[in-house]
């Protein structure tokens, strides 16, 4: 599932930086070589870091599929 429409960054993506040390939402970006847009994947990407990336269990299926905005 993307997480981030603006970069594309998925929640597999998300949760790999997490796993290898990004602590903030500018640190999962920079991490991933992407810059911020529109900020309405921040909470999502805040959430990830505090739960350390459970947030999209479940979804790993879709992760190459079609993007799906956060309302
Ligand atoms: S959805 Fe992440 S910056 Fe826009």
């Amino acid at each position: 599932m993307y997480v981030c429409v603006c970069n594309a960054i998925t929640c597999r993506t998300v949760r790999k930086k997490v796993d290898e040390g990004a602590a903030s939402v500018g640190g999962v970006f920079k991490a991933a070589g992407k810059k911020p847009q529109c900020g309405r994947c921040f909470p999502m990407v805040r959430s990830m870091i505090a739960d350390h990336a459970p947030a999209c269990a479940g979804h790993d299926d879709i992760d190459s599929g079609l993007a799906i905005a956060a309302e």
